[in-house]
């Protein structure tokens, strides 16, 4: 059996004779039952017994934002989770402090939702949703509008937060032709924006190395400028206080282009991926001010916002601001199963709905739109978030979590902590010439130790499922501490 071990350099290789054995004819019964009873003692003494947990080459699969060549020369391997923590493929438990990518917010293989999966799965396995449909997307959707502000009950299924993106922006300027504003085709974006990796999310978003390969992208997008203002921000608590003026940046892209040509704007209420910039107060009901002044959509991405990260169903809910359209994914299904969506406005999808003779109006969708066992994940996802209360326990915990943020003002490398929800940045110094590097060793350090991270440039950026406990925290933050304190 091969294991991974961290010292282990170069690719793996398939077995010399992979192909010929898969060239065989289906061996006989004997022969497999003696195969299985090898396979059988040759899992024995395995610590961890997931069958997939050795493959024999890394080459094949090209690693979405990673440096493929440095992980599979050391791979870090993760083969089981339940609740707060992943097992290591070298069987050491590792707590997961990032929801595994913002996303697993109920905490890992909850059996309500591996169950519905299951289920659904051996009774119906897939269903098209193009002039079909079957019970559990529609009862999904239904759950979801419920959870969303008021008005935003028209729920289009994707099948993450970058199709959810592009979909809204579609949408966004499908409602303006049909409201005879077919002249509204500018979309609005902000820097340092994450919006997914379609090119309609590269387009509006704003980090530079995801945009910067791909050419022109969409014409007619601008972007306002981001709030993240350490000079006068720096160690938050919450919302900072400076900044909420920086809204009527969009007022100098009106006064540019002229309101009549602008469609929509987005932007996350929270900003995630680029390093945790939480909204300075009235900055997001400004915007939302300006909007309604000119007549523009706002959308809000709230691909990891949502689902009770900042302690709410929304961020909207949250921060008191209704926007016209929400995307979401992630916390969705839990994410046991892909899953993205975008709550829309009744008056958005009524005067989409609403133009030309009977038709399809909307010329738009997905194979795997409502897919059915993501439907069944979502809705059994759902049902856990209210049965446990989860989006108040997030609030309950939040001033917990604050101070355990801030207790890392004053350790080494660090220049600012950011809060909000059961949210956490931690901004290190970069080392000199070597950008992001010092995160990254504090990253790679810390799972070797048992906690996983997210780094995104040199800010740690923390999201734990919403089922942690005050010694999680105690745990994480004490891990960090000691971690920062090591690294150079
Ligand atoms: C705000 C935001 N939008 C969109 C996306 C893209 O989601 P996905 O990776 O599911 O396509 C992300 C992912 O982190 C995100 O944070």
């Amino acid at each position: 059996m091969l294991h991974f071990c961290r010292e282990q350099q170069g690719h793996k290789r398939l077995p010399r004779n992979f192909v010929q054995r898969i060239a065989q004819p289906p061996p006989l019964v004997a022969d497999r039952a003696r195969r299985q009873k090898r396979r059988t003692a040759r899992n024995k003494d395995r610590r961890v017994t997931q069958a997939n947990d050795t493959p024999n080459d890394l080459a094949a699969f090209w690693m979405p934002f990673t440096d493929n060549a440095y992980f599979k020369a050391h791979p870090r391997m993760l083969v089981a989770a339940e609740g707060m923590h992943y097992t290591a493929a070298d069987g050491h438990s590792v707590l997961d402090a990032t929801g595994g990518l913002w996303c697993v917010n109920a905490g890992h293989c909850r059996p309500q939702i591996v169950e519905a999966i299951r289920q659904t799965a051996g009774r119906v396995d897939f269903a098209p949703t193009f002039q079909l449909g079957h019970p559990l997307a529609f009862e999904a959707a239904s759950r979801l509008a419920m959870l969303m502000p008021q008005g935003l009950d028209k729920i289009f299924f994707t099948n993450s937060g970058s199709e959810s993106v592009d979909t809204a922006l579609k949408i966004a300027l499908a409602y303006q032709k049909a409201r005879g504003q077919a002249g509204r085709t500018r979309l609005i974006g902000r820097e340092r924006a994450y919006h997914g990796v379609n090119f309609g999310g590269i387009s509006v978003g704003g980090i530079v190395g995801n945009r910067r390969p791909y050419a022109t992208l969409l014409p007619g997008v601008d972007h306002l400028r981001h709030t993240h203002d350490p000079a006068r921000n720096a160690f938050s608590r919450g919302l900072p206080q400076h900044g909420a003026e920086l809204a009527d940046d969009l007022e100098r892209l009106v006064a540019l282009h002229g309101a009549e040509t602008i469609a929509a704007v987005i932007v996350e209420p929270v900003a995630g991926s680029t390093g945790v910039l939480i909204p300075p107060v009235g900055y997001l009901q400004r915007l939302r001010e300006i909007c309604t002044k000119h007549d523009i959509l706002l959308i809000f991405d709230e691909v990891i916002t949502a689902f009770g990260r900042v302690g709410k169903a929304t961020a909207a809910e949250r921060f008191g601001v209704t926007p016209d359209l929400i995307t979401m994914a992630k916390g969705l299904t839990n994410a046991a199963v892909p899953m993205g969506a975008v709550a829309v406005s009744r008056h958005v999808h009524d005067t989409i709905e609403g133009s030309g003779p009977d038709g399809i109006h909307l010329f738009h969708g997905y194979t795997y739109s409502g897919h059915p066992l993501a439907s069944a994940a979502a809705i059994a996802t759902l049902d856990l978030y209210v049965t446990e209360g989860l989006f108040e326990k997030a609030i309950e915990l939040e001033d917990y979590w604050a101070d355990a943020v801030h207790s890392l003002k004053g350790a080494r490398h660090v220049i600012d902590c950011r809060n909000i929800g059961l949210i956490g940045g931690i901004e290190l110094e970069p080392r000199p010439g070597a950008p992001t590097m010092r995160a990254m060793d504090v990253f790679r350090r810390a799972f070797d130790e048992g906690l996983l991270i997210r780094t995104t440039g040199d800010i740690i950026a923390l999201s734990p499922p919403l089922i942690l406990e005050k010694s999680h925290i105690d745990r994480i933050f004490g891990k960090l501490a000691e971690i920062l304190a090591a690294v150079d």
